[in-house]
């Protein structure tokens, strides 16, 4: 089985290609670093793009994966977080830049994808963000939200490919660093609360989330396609 997923440098990501590596898989990663550990696997090929840079988005993704289709799972797992904070103190440029990577790269991914190859699994990595929307989460949660409903509408275009977002749980990365380095503000709840989870079981690292998230993945596959699911609640 061929597994394209994005954002494989570190995080989810890389966990999630590790996972499928083991199980004898090729992996094909998608981020702007690569990641030493995979490289070592002769089952992962690595191309590198900035997600940000959708308007050559297209151009590039043609000239690295014309040769390199066929998936028969894509994970679209690349994210940002912006800056948590209100939306009235949100630039315009953070917006843009967090919804390219978030949303807009997904799309250019996705319509290549399904215009070049017939996948039987998309699954977009989605937030528990997009749902609660607590203050703070900002743009991020706006993306996720609009992630859901592009991966909504796509299901509803390509009745015969599975599409999901899919909510991670809480995992001990990169991201999360860097919200536990934001001073607690009461205005931002989320930001104590996720502080606090940090160095506990509700907070566990990416190799043991990539298991509860690739069984996930493998079990939404038999419940209705377009639909948000969260590793926590299915
Ligand atoms: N960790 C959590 O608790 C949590 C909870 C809910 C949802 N999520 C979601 O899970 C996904 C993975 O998050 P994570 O926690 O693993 O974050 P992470 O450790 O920060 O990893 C993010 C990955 O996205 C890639 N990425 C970022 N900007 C990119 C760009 N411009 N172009 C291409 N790739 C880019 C990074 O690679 P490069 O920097 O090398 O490009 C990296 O591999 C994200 O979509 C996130 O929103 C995470």
């Amino acid at each position: 089985m061929k597994v394209l997923i994005t954002g494989i440098s570190r995080g989810i990501g890389a966990a999630l290609a590790q996972y499928y590596l083991n199980q004898g898989y090729k992996v094909t990663g998608i981020s702007r670093s690569s990641n030493p550990e995979l490289q070592k696997n002769p089952n992962f090929s690595f191309i590198s793009l900035d997600l940000k840079d959708i308007e050559n988005l297209n151009e590039k993704l043609k000239l690295y994966l014309k040769d390199n289709l066929n998936f028969e799972l894509v994970i679209l797992n690349s994210g940002i977080l912006g800056k948590l904070g209100d939306m009235i103190e949100t630039s315009q440029d953070t917006i843009t830049e967090v919804m390219n990577v978030n949303v807009w790269a997904n799309k250019k991914i996705i319509d290549f994808i399904v215009s070049n190859s017939k996948p039987a699994q998309i699954v977009g990595i989605s937030s528990g963000a997009a749902i609660s929307a607590s203050r703070g989460w900002n743009v991020y949660a706006i993306s996720k939200a609009a992630l859901n409903t592009m991966i909504k509408l796509y299901s509803e275009e390509f009745p015969q490919i599975h599409f999901a977002a899919l909510a991670p749980g809480i995992v001990d990365t990169f991201m999360q660093d860097i919200i536990s380095s934001y001073p607690e503000d009461s205005r931002f709840p989320v930001i104590k609360k996720l502080k606090q989870l940090k160095g506990t079981e509700y907070m566990p690292n990416p190799k043991s989330a990539a298991i509860t998230i690739a069984e996930a993945i493998e079990k939404i596959k038999n419940m209705p396609s377009g639909q948000y699911y969260d590793v926590r609640e299915i």
